[in-house]
């Protein structure tokens, strides 16, 4: 594709929000005035390219102020007509619908900022010949092809600060203080608040726990002089042999406090539970995620200006470049049980109930 002089980019987030996606757009539209784009800013994540398009222009003064704001202008929907596996050919197919409408309203580029489901809907679109260009987010931290999602670095912050007012009534009750952390399918924020948090027992997807095991921890803790611990536990986490935790349909939620019964029941000691849930999401962003998210920002600007598509921004050892679709769709990045920050916690001490 020739590299393109000027024209129309559209921006739209999808998916959970996170800190950071005001931060993004803002650099989309600053970076594209500066090559001679104008924006459309999408509203409602895909849905509104479905029927007749919401969309608005965005002027700089549409993004002034917005780069410590969380949530997102622009607004956002989980799953919305996107939900699924495509149907090629079905009725009122919403890819064909939202492939029409891109090139209905005129769009040289559109920039799709989401996470995993996100870039599947982005991958499918650039297959049908959509000028698409994905940028990473989530607070999971579990797309592949970056190292970096943004979003990932405040939900760290929220979960190590959580930790840290835990451990006070921790230690002056002598408690079991059980922290539910975000985390479907990985457990990225566990793992890194609970290092950063002096957590004693990490619980993630990953790694299946047995319940025996980490109530023995606490107790050998207890023999050792320390009457208190801190279990981080991510939402996602399964106990060996049992099944996932659901608050309602779809909807994962609720380990922490079967776990927390149960080593109430094993030790007999004072254990208590907090679901820290969408706080990790809200508010505004550290500077970590500000700066990658507007460095996400001006580089997909900057890859249709160069007529680079079907690609999403990454970071790779600091810099950043972009990666196929593909190789961000193809697996959800886990923490590998080898992982260094494994082998770093464990070293400390730190039980994973296995
Ligand atoms: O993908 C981010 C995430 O925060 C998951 O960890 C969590 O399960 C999910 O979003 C919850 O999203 P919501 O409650 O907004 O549907």
């Amino acid at each position: 594709m020739k590299p393109r002089k000027s024209g129309r980019i559209g921006v739209l987030t999808s998916g959970g929000d996170a800190p950071g996606l005001n931060a993004v757009i803002r650099a989309v539209v600053k970076t594209a005035h500066s090559r001679g784009y104008e924006v459309l800013g999408i509203a409602r994540g895909f849905e509104g390219l479905i029927g007749e398009p919401d969309f608005k222009v965005l002027a700089s003064a549409d993004v002034r102020g917005i780069l410590p704001l969380g949530g997102t202008i622009l607004q956002t929907t989980n799953k919305g007509h996107f939900s699924g596996q495509r149907v090629v050919g079905a009725e009122g197919d919403p890819y064909l619908e939202a492939f029409e409408n891109i090139n209905r309203i005129g769009l040289n580029g559109l920039i799709t900022i989401g996470g995993e489901g996100t870039q599947r809907i982005t991958l499918e679109l650039s297959r049908m010949g959509a000028p698409v260009v994905g940028v990473p987010k989530t607070i999971d931290n579990d797309l592949a092809g970056t190292d970096r999602t943004f979003g990932f670095d405040t939900a760290l912050q929220v979960a190590t600060d959580a930790i840290d007012r835990l451990h006070t009534t921790a230690a002056s009750h002598n408690r079991v203080m059980v922290l539910e952390v975000m985390g479907r399918h990985a457990g990225w924020i566990a793992l890194h608040s609970g290092i950063a948090g002096g957590a004693d027992v990490i619980l993630i997807p990953e790694i299946p726990f047995d319940p025996q095991k980490v109530a023995d921890g606490i107790m050998a803790r207890e023999q050792a002089g320390s009457t208190f611990s801190i279990v981080v536990v991510a939402e996602g986490a399964i106990p060996r042999g049992g099944q996932l935790v659901y608050q309602a349909e779809g909807r994962l939620g609720g380990i922490s406090g079967i776990l927390t019964e149960r080593l109430g029941e094993i030790t007999g000691k004072d254990c208590r539970c907090v679901v820290l849930g969408h706080l990790q999401r809200g508010g505004p962003p550290t500077p970590y995620d500000r700066i990658l998210a507007t460095r996400y920002g001006a580089a997909a600007v900057n890859a249709i200006a160069d007529g680079i598509t079907g690609e999403m921004v990454a970071l790779h050892a600091q810099e950043i470049t972009t990666v196929p679709l593909e190789e961000a769709c193809a697996r959800v990045k886990t923490v590998r049980p080898h992982n260094d920050l494994i082998r770093t916690a464990r070293s400390l001490g730190i039980a994973f109930g296995d």
